[in-house]
């Protein structure tokens, strides 16, 4: 009864989709547990380019159920889009896809309180993806939130929609001057929506669990990094969910014992979209190359990322949280073509050499890292399926990654396309 997690290991667009959809032909159910459409993954495959905020990377296999845990936020305009895409590019979906009853909604007020704080924040803002996010979280923990179930009965959904936007609406025009949201407007979305999605609400941890039971293969498709948990990122520059080990347990309904592999997925440099401390930033011309180069644009939002070198400080932390048993290092190609490669093996702080990952963000916004050169490659890694044809220096630099984070690399990404993928070793049981 396995099931494998696929974490995003650093600030998150790791190339996860591209992973997940590689791994998925050996799953029988692919499941999403945190985050919402706040995640873009992209997809290349033989069907073409696909992005997606909100359905699970796996749906290409036609043997996977595609699941979305009680864990995620869900927009359900979002959601029907993108099933709606896919049914133009002649793929029906709706009989291998299924919300979680327990899966909490984004309303509209949700996406404009975003918004609405953002910009109360100022010089603080935390540069959100604007999808509504943290403001469905948060009605969640308060215990205001409306869930999928509660579009099954949609009659009684009236009246608690009516008493939620009471003191939302006063919140929205009282503390930050914005427009009040109409409820009969709100309402009759809902309406929609319940008519279109309520046959694809279901009990997703049952589901889940009973596959397990049953021997199926399970892989867990993670959303965002570890460095932006709720809990054990760099708060408050986070998101408001949790993207590491616990959250497969919360958002699924699925206990830790049926978690047999850990995969962290780490992009061979790093980025960070959005505000917050990035101890190996680079705001130079090789920052700004390995942007264009990459196209490190939001997939989500389209904002340029931020870029910087390998911060194994910081890996060795998502290591400790996340509890890898593999790693998956993507977008080595990128790194094709420099004299020279970096990696930050520890931080200078205040005067010290440490090797942790400070709790606060002042500390980190403090950390100077300490890098070590690698000799670049000539030859490309671009394309490369095998590990024989990685050239020297480019293996080397991995295994001193697979050093640094410690776990064996039994994935490396050499392109987008499902098939530029380096598979070690194969890691699903078939
Ligand atoms: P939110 O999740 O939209 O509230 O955004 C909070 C922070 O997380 C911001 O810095 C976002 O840029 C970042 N973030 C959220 N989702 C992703 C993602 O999928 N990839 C990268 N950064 C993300």
């Amino acid at each position: 009864m396995p099931a494998y997690a696929v974490l995003g290991a650093q600030w998150g667009d790791e190339g996860k989709g591209k992973i997940i959809d590689v791994l998925s032909r050996d799953a029988d159910i692919v499941a999403r547990f945190s985050g919402g459409n706040n995640a873009g993954h992209t997809v290349v495959n033989g069907q073409g380019k696909f992005s997606f905020h909100i359905v699970p990377c796996g749906i290409f296999w036609p043997q996977t159920m595609n699941v979305i845990g009680n864990g995620v936020v869900v927009d359900p305009d979002v959601l029907l889009d993108e099933i709606d895409g896919l049914k133009e590019q002649g793929m029906d979906v709706a009989d291998r896809l299924m919300v979680s009853e327990r899966a909490h909604l984004i309303m509209p007020y949700h996406v404009a309180l975003d918004a609405l704080t953002e910009q109360a924040r100022g010089k603080s803002a935390i540069g959100t993806t604007g999808k509504g996010i943290g403001p469905t979280y948060a009605d969640k923990a308060a215990r205001t939130g409306l869930r999928a179930a509660d579009l099954l009965d949609i009659e009684a959904l009236y009246p608690r929609l009516e008493s939620i936007l009471e003191y939302t609406n006063a919140v929205i025009t009282k503390v930050y001057g914005g427009d009040a949201v109409d409820v009969d407007d709100v309402y009759a979305k809902c309406r929609q929506w319940s008519e279109r999605l309520s046959p694809l609400i279901g009990p997703v941890e049952r589901i889940v669990n009973d596959a397990l039971s049953a021997g199926a293969n399970v892989l867990l498709e993670g959303a965002q990094g570890a460095l932006l948990d709720l809990d054990h990122g760099t708060y408050p520059f986070v998101t408001s969910s949790n993207p590491t080990i616990g959250g497969v347990s919360v958002g699924l309904g699925v206990h830790p014992g049926h978690i047999s592999d850990v995969m962290g997925v780490f992009k061979a440099y790093s980025t960070r979209v959005g505000t917050g401390p990035f101890p190996t930033e680079l705001n130079d011309d090789t920052g700004a190359h390995i942007r264009e180069l990459a196209q490190e644009f939001g997939v989500t939002t389209g904002r340029p990322r931020r870029v910087g070198w390998f911060d194994a400080v910081a890996a060795r932390y998502s290591s400790q949280v996340n509890g890898y048993t593999s790693a998956i290092v993507t977008r080595l190609d990128v790194l094709d073509g420099f004299d020279s490669v970096k990696v930050c093996t520890a931080y200078e702080l205040d005067g010290e050499i440490t090797q942790e990952f400070p709790g606060g963000v002042a500390a980190l916004e403090r950390c100077k890292p300490i890098f070590e050169d690698h000799e670049g490659w000539d030859s490309p890694t671009a394309s490369a399926t095998t590990l024989e044809e990685l050239p020297k220096q480019a293996r080397t630099y991995v295994q001193r990654l697979e050093e640094l984070i410690g776990c064996p690399v039994d994935v490396i990404s050499t392109g987008p396309h499902r098939d530029e993928t380096v598979l070690v070793k194969r890691l699903l049981k078939v």
